[in-house]
């Protein structure tokens, strides 16, 4: 089940809406959500809900009071046909301060830019309207479209966990972050 968010903001890229999403997305979200393909470096398979996103909109508990989350998820609709191509989400969100990065996309929509444009735009976001001080990722090595992804919108790579656990699995990982400031110094290089 989606989480209670406190806040998920609409955002527009040139390409992108990206918003919050709703049981209208269910049918979107079926055809490429639960694929195994989309988790092959994700450290975990499809769950329940990502095989039948019916239930991410069914709360199995609805008496139970939840404090809403200060996380982000968005999902990622095409201008060109307003299908729901992906998912980018700001997770574990800590005092406001730090958030993880992850982002899906339709395989059948992979290496157009889709992830670059939402990613690129979710930074410019997070160090315009929130306090948060950095943004975490982590990928697979062997993950080439998401480390081409994390370097061209201008995270740094901090360092490499060697045979290492990523969620469920074992492997070698990548850490990029991207901190306040070279969000302020990109902006600073861009007005002179
Ligand atoms: C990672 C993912 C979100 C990228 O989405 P996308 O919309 O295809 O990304 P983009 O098109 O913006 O950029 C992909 C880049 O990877 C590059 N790329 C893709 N496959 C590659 C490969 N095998 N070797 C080298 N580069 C590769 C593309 O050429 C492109 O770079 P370019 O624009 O410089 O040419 C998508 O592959 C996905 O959903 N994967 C499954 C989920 C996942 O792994 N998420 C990340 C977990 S860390």
């Amino acid at each position: 089940m989606l989480k209670e968010y406190l806040w998920i903001p609409e955002l527009e890229t040139e390409r992108l809406f990206l918003r919050k999403l709703t049981p209208d997305d269910i049918d979107d979200l079926r055809e490429w959500l639960g694929l195994d393909i989309v988790y092959q470096y994700w450290g975990r398979s499809a769950n329940k809900d990502e095989k039948n996103p019916e239930f991410l909109f069914v709360d199995p508990r609805p008496h139970v009071k939840r404090k809403p989350s200060h996380d982000f998820i968005w999902g990622i609709e095409s201008k060109e046909n307003h299908r729901v191509i992906g998912i980018i989400e700001v997770f574990d969100v800590e005092n406001d301060r730090l958030g993880k990065i992850a982002y899906r996309i339709n395989p059948t929509c992979w290496n157009q830019g889709v992830c670059t444009e939402a990613l690129t735009k979710v930074v410019n976001f997070i160090f315009s309207e929130t306090t948060l001080d950095r943004l975490h990722a982590e990928a697979d090595i062997e993950n080439m479209a998401s480390n081409a992804v994390l370097k061209k919108c201008g995270f740094t790579l901090e360092g490499c966990i060697r045979n290492g656990k990523m969620v469920n699995n074992y492997c070698t990982y990548n850490i990029y972050g991207y901190i306040r400031d070279d969000f302020r110094q990109r902006a600073n290089r861009q007005h002179t």
